[in-house]
């Protein structure tokens, strides 16, 4: 499968409970095939949920969600999810781990699970369990393992939050280099404005909750981009515009 188009509409969603939220309010948003997507966005304003309901986790209060034409109603191997917390299963290797999801669908081939290994660098620690791994070789075995389902469609919630700098620019690059060979479309959550801009097509600016989209921002800097563009006054009067606009939830 190479990319899809996402397509959200109106979306609401409440979560219910003794105090129920409303999370987002008729948030509205599209990422073309192929496309490099960031969310940013307040603490709170509902950048996971949105990622949850896209991936189906989740079930949406109104609104209409469309992967590649198709209408979302639950997960499905044509969404590939990477969480910022290591959800590997402890107890499989590395290759296994990777093989988990082509095996469920009856589709395990080992060619496949080596070509995402090598894909992240990781072919010669096939054989090794997650304990033996550092936190940003997790985080690329997650890669590979979302890779090995063939989604349309990556999604990621702020995969490097936990990562040292020096690692995530590492991940930063090798994730380019994935999304150039693969295709895929992306939808990329995280915190860090620079890490946005550094990686996107688009950068989809969040209001506080209850989450809407407040502002689309088309990044033209060329690629390959190098790390030293954040000193660039083009990439700064980016970054400050993103600033201002995330702190108007504050005042
Ligand atoms: N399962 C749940 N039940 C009830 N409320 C929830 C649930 N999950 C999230 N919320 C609430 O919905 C809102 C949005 O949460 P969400 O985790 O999507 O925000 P976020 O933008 O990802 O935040 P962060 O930047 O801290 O990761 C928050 O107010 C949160 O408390
Ligand atoms: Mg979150």
């Amino acid at each position: 499968m190479n990319s899809a188009d996402i397509t959200v509409t109106d979306v609401t969603l409440r979560y219910g409970g003794k105090q129920p939220v409303l999370a987002l309010d008729r948030l509205s948003l599209d990422v073309k095939p192929n496309e490099f997507a960031v969310i940013v966005g307040p603490s709170g304003c509902g950048k996971s949920s949105l990622l949850y309901l896209i991936a189906g986790l989740e079930e949406r209060s109104g609104g209409s969600i469309t992967v590649g034409g198709s209408e979302v109603h639950g997960p499905g191997a044509d969404r590939g999810m990477v969480f910022q917390s290591y959800t590997l299963f402890p107890w499989l290797t590395v290759a296994e781990n990777v093989a988990y999801g082509p095996k469920r669908r009856g589709a395990a081939d080992p060619a496949v699970v080596a070509r995402y290994l090598e894909e992240v660098g990781l072919a010669a620690f096939a054989k090794h369990y997650p304990a033996q791994l550092s936190g940003g070789m997790k985080q690329r075995v997650a890669i590979a393992r979302a890779l090995a389902n063939d989604p349309a469609v990556l999604l990621m919630d702020e995969p490097f939050g936990a990562l040292d700098s020096q690692t995530r620019h590492a991940m930063q690059r090798l994730l380019l280099r994935v999304w150039d060979h693969t295709k895929k479309t992306v939808l990329f959550v995280t915190h860090d404005i620079e890490e946005a801009i550094l990686l996107a097509d688009r950068v989809f600016v969040m209001s506080g909750r209850p989450g809407q989209i407040r502002r689309v921002l088309t990044v033209d800097f060329p690629r390959p981009r190098h790390e030293d563009l954040v000193l660039d006054p083009a990439f700064i009067a980016m970054k400050r515009e993103i600033m201002g606009l995330l702190k108007q939830d504050e005042e």
